[in-house]
């Protein structure tokens, strides 16, 4: 259907290839078109890992993992990632141009498609500084952008595709507070129709989530809204305060 998008973890367990003990552990939650829904926790959580079940780095041993009601088990990576754009912990970037590296995910993107996704990730005004724009180069690594660089064009990456479902693992926490704000007012019109998951680690990033899932050592341990959680959820309320 149009809408599509509807991701659904289902009493998800899962355990590293070679660990003994799960690092999730009975994970339950839906996330359907034009909702927000944010995951919270301390490092080493499961946060990363929880994610990364959706596009299959990893297959969950025990539960299931639906998109769009199949189980992910069942979908190969091609069809997933016309539906599902993660933005890693870690953005990466590969040696060549600013243009090449947008267009990995649409490789028949037009300019205008990367401009659009260059402004909504806040990140036009810097590569037009640049003298070659979408020609300048992106040495091995990506080492000559910056950290906040390197996350805004791995976000234009993830836009420029246009998936139903974006998965944002912590891709706000190198911008200055204005930025991210910036970023995630432009993100919300864009991304109106589509399912965002969001990983964060401030609070300020994800207030406005319809749901926010407390993860505390692999498992669930509140979810609500903000307000709801400032109320509810001492673990919560430690992440607030800290
Ligand atoms: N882990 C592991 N093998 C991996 C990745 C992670 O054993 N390849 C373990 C970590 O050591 C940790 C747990 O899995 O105990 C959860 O890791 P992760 O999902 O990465 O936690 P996050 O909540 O994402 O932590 P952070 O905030 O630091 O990103
Ligand atoms: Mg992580």
């Amino acid at each position: 259907s149009e809408l599509s998008g509807v991701v659904e973890y289902r009493n998800v367990t899962f355990a590293y290839p070679g660990a003994e003990s799960p690092v999730l552990s009975n994970i339950s939650f839906t996330a359907r078109p034009g909702q927000t829904i944010a995951i919270i926790g301390s490092t080493g959580a499961g946060k990363t890992s929880l994610l990364s079940l959706l596009p299959r780095l990893y297959d969950a041993a025990e539960g299931e993992v639906l998109l769009d009601g199949v189980p992910v088990n069942n979908l190969d990576h091609a069809e997933i990632t016309k539906r599902v754009a993660l933005v890693p912990q870690r953005p990466y970037l590969f040696s060549g141009t600013i243009e090449h590296n947008l267009r990995f995910g649409k490789t028949d993107a037009t300019d205008q498609e990367l401009w659009e996704a260059l402004r909504v990730a806040q990140g036009e005004s810097f590569v037009r500084e640049k003298s070659k724009a979408l020609e300048s180069r992106i040495s091995q690594g990506g080492t000559n952008v910056s950290g906040g660089q390197r996350q805004r064009l791995c976000i234009a990456r993830a836009l420029v595709t246009k998936p139903r479902v974006y998965l944002f693992d912590d891709s706000f926490s190198a911008l200055d507070v204005a930025t991210d704000a910036r970023l995630r007012a432009a993100l919300k019109d864009t991304t109106a129709d589509a399912t965002v998951i969001i990983v964060a680690q401030r609070v300020s990033t994800i207030t406005e989530a319809d749901q926010i899932l407390v993860l505390d050592n692999g498992r669930i341990v509140d979810r609500g809204t903000h307000e709801e959680l400032l109320e509810t959820s001492p673990t919560y309320q430690e992440i607030v305060e800290s």
